[in-house]
Formats: structure tokens, sequence, C-alpha cells
């Protein structure tokens, strides 16, 4: 699975921390697009990069790092084909996948911890789109994009 991580500078030390754990995995390749330590940015242009990467098909599946992870999901939902999901807890990750195909997950630095978060994008990565359903959900959320986006 190839998944491009993003990040402001309030979530730059979560990214080096998962970034790291997601590196010693089998069968992940990882992609950094995010501002490094030291270095401050805007958390729109990180969201908007990569959710531009992952709406293209560059990769499968982009995580994004702010304070909150908040304004950067706001950012990458601007992207059409984005669906980027704030989890702070395990349930809304599965679910996240389960009944919103979530394409994007979010995580704030500084609202979950480095263990949390570390089982949240584990849990993430192994959780499947269930279809049926949510999938007709989804295809109404493709339908706003389309009304608005022209
Ligand atoms: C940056 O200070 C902070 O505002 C940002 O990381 C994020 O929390 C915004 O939603």
């Amino acid at each position: 699975m190839r998944i491009v991580l993003g990040n402001d500078h309030g979530g730059v030390l979560l990214k080096c921390e998962i970034k790291k754990y997601l590196e010693q995995k089998e069968g992940l390749e990882i992609a950094d697009l995010g501002c490094q330590i030291d270095e401050a940015c805007d958390y729109p242009d990180m969201g908007q990069a990569v959710g531009e990467a992952v709406a293209a098909g560059q990769y499968d599946r982009g995580i994004l790092f702010c304070g909150t992870g908040i304004g950067i999901s706001i950012s990458a939902n601007k992207v059409p084909g984005i669906r980027a999901a704030v989890c702070g807890d395990c349930f809304s990750a599965k679910a996240s996948r389960e009944h919103n195909d979530a394409n994007v997950l979010a995580l704030g630095e500084r609202v979950i911890g480095v263990e949390l978060a570390k089982m949240i994008v584990d849990i993430w990565l192994a959780s499947e789109f269930l279809g049926g359903r949510h999938g007709r959900r989804v295809e109404k959320i493709k339908k706003i994009e389309e009304k608005y986006y022209k």
C-alpha cells in the first residue's frame, strides 16, 4: 500500500513517530510531503498537497497531522474525491473505513498520544469499506461534489 503523509508544524512530532512506525512494517511504501521539525507551514497547503496526491491516484491513502487534525482535514476535504476523517479513537477509525470509505486519516498531535495514534493508524489501515448501503451513501457524497465543483 502506498501511503502519503502530510503535516504542519503542529503535527510534525506525531508525524515523525508514525512515519518511523510505518517504515518498519512490511508492504507499505511511505512518502512524506509534510514540513519537517523546526519549520513552520500552513495546514491548508499540506492538506491540499496530500489530498491532491491521493485524489490523483499517486497514493492509496493519506495520513495528515496538525495540532487538532481539524484544519488539515477540512483542507483536504475540499479536494474532490477526498474523504478525510479526523479520528481520536479506534471505533471511529474503523467506521471511517467501513462506512465512509475514508481515504485520508487526520490525527491531532495536541489531542492524542503516540501509542493511541499507532493503534488508530493500524486499525484504519486494516479496515475495508463494506459497500452495500454505505456505498449508496458515499455515492451521494460524490453527487454533492459534482453539484458544487464545476
Ligand atoms: C497550528 O498552530 C494549528 O492551528 C494547527 O496545527 C491545527 O491545529 C489547525 O487546525
